[in-house]
């Protein structure tokens, strides 16, 4: 399978909405999520999709083949996503999930080292984020990267007044270092190819 993380676009929205609801209580909405990739200037959005296998150019002209690549660009699909705002010296983990029938894969820790790499590449000083204080997958997840449990917030969570853990690493020596050991031992067990931690953000 062709893996590709990138930076989210408009077209991405309604699949990310679709795996927010079954991940989220409550979930984004689509406003928010066209708010973060269109307007906000701290907001660094990615995608992990799966892209279409290249088939043989069947049909014939440029009209045929142009045709196919469009459908094959339309067939990616969207396994996971998550976000970075970055301000001042902090990298604001905003949101992070893979579609429920595609965790366990590895495909979160794709999508959670491309967000540390863009950290790094945007030079902040340390990462954080809240996660509720039972969800034991995630923070597992964080604390792979490095991440400590360093204050709990009480009842942050609306829905269901639960805890949230603030987690968070700083951005040392060590850090880089421990994130370069996994990000080669993730390549070696998933080959996916990373068009957002060091690209730019696209325009418009
Ligand atoms: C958290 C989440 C993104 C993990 O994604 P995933 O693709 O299933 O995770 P991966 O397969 O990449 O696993 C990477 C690491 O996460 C941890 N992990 C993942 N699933 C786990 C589980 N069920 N139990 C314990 N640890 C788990 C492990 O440390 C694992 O590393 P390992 O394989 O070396 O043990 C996914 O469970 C999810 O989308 N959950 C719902 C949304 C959510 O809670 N987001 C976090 C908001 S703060």
């Amino acid at each position: 399978m062709s893996l590709l993380l990138r930076y989210m676009r408009r077209r991405d929205i309604k699949p990310v909405v679709a795996i927010d609801r079954l991940c989220f209580q409550p979930p984004w909405s689509a406003e928010s999520y066209t708010f973060e990739i269109k307007q906000s200037s701290v907001s660094h959005m990615a995608v992990l999709e799966r892209r279409a296998p290249s088939a043989p150019v069947m049909a014939a002209g440029w009209r045929g083949r142009l045709r196919q690549q469009l459908r094959r660009a339309r067939a990616g699909t969207v396994l996971g996503y998550g976000g970075i705002w970055r301000i001042e010296g902090e990298a604001h983990i905003s949101t992070l999930a893979v579609h429920p029938a595609w965790r366990g894969c590895g495909y979160g820790e794709i999508v959670l080292a491309g967000l540390f790499g863009k950290a790094l590449r945007l030079r902040a000083d340390y990462i954080v984020l809240e996660v509720r204080v039972g969800n034991a997958a995630a923070q597992a997840l964080y604390c792979k990267y490095g991440f400590r449990r360093v204050a709990r917030k009480r009842q942050y969570y609306q829905n269901n007044k639960e805890d949230a853990w603030d987690m968070r690493v700083t951005l040392d020596g060590a850090a880089r270092s421990r994130y370069a050991r996994l990000l080669a031992g993730l390549r070696r067990r998933q080959a996916f190819d990373d068009g957002y931690s060091r690209a730019s953000r696209p325009r418009g």
